[in-house]
């Protein structure tokens, strides 16, 4: 039996966040150059779509590009740039026809313009679609999220607009650039590292982590679908006692 078939599909994850890793170190295994990993990886991404589509997972976010990212070879940098214009593009259709929104978190505004208005773009053509959000987090770090948020309260507390006791968890929510998605109850990592690498650390504090081997251009459905078994075979307890549950 395929791990399609084994899902409860009344126990799905409404939002699953992915660490898309190991592009680099897929191309290297095969002499290959880094960016070609990036642009195989590209087709894991869409498969990994599809499947959510698929089966219904409501919410999905992609960490594509991290803050530190920007300290990289400049080629990479920019290969990985062209890599986004070109498959947003390309992909605004297929989005559409699959009923995907397209969104964006990060420091959009220290991209390239191009990246800026096509993007832009691409999610105001999708902005109707409703059976998946597709989030690709964008020169992103969860410490540059968090500091913003705290940064805008900062600021309501000195003009006198808001009082310290105000100050809630969801009030902070409120300012963090995922406001409108839930957290994520699970979250997955490809390569075998065992790392959260500043993503969404405020929103994955109750998340199932999930780690694999498999290298993300080796990724697809079936991988997505063994890890959503996977989660729940877990019993989430936050911070309760078992007979507490349910
Ligand atoms: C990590 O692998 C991957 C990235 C930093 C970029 C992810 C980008 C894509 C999959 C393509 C663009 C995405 C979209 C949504 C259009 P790595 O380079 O760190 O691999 P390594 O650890 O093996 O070096």
């Amino acid at each position: 039996m395929g791990f399609k078939e084994q899902l409860d599909i009344n126990r799905l994850p409404e939002h699953i966040a992915i660490i898309m890793d190991g592009n680099g170190r897929w191309a290297k295994n095969q002499g290959k150059f880094r960016v070609f990993g990036h642009e195989s990886g590209v087709l894991s991404v869409k498969d990994i779509v599809e499947g959510c589509v698929d089966i219904g997972i409501k919410y999905l976010t992609v960490y594509a590009f991290s803050t530190e990212n920007w300290n990289r070879p400049i080629e990479e940098v920019n290969a990985l740039m062209e890599l986004l214009i070109s498959t947003i593009n390309e992909q605004a259709e297929t989005l559409n026809k699959n009923n995907v929104r397209l969104n964006a978190i990060g420091d959009l505004k220290s991209l390239p313009q191009k990246c800026i208005d096509d993007l832009a773009n691409v999610m105001e053509v999708t902005s109707k679609n409703s059976r998946c959000t597709l989030t690709l987090a964008l020169s992103y770090s969860a410490k540059w999220e968090i500091l913003s948020a705290t940064k805008k309260i900062a600021e309501q507390v000195k003009e006198g607009k808001l009082n310290l006791d105000e100050i809630s968890e969801e009030l902070f929510n409120a300012q963090l650039t995922t406001s409108n998605i839930p957290d994520p109850e699970l979250m997955i990592r490809t390569s075998g590292e065992h790392r959260i690498s500043n993503f969404l650390l405020w929103q994955m504090a109750y998340t199932e982590l999930y780690f694999t081997e498999t290298l993300w251009p080796d990724f697809r459905r079936e991988d997505l679908f063994e890890a959503i078994v996977d989660y729940q075979k877990r019993e989430r307890r936050f911070g309760k006692i078992s007979e507490q549950l349910n």
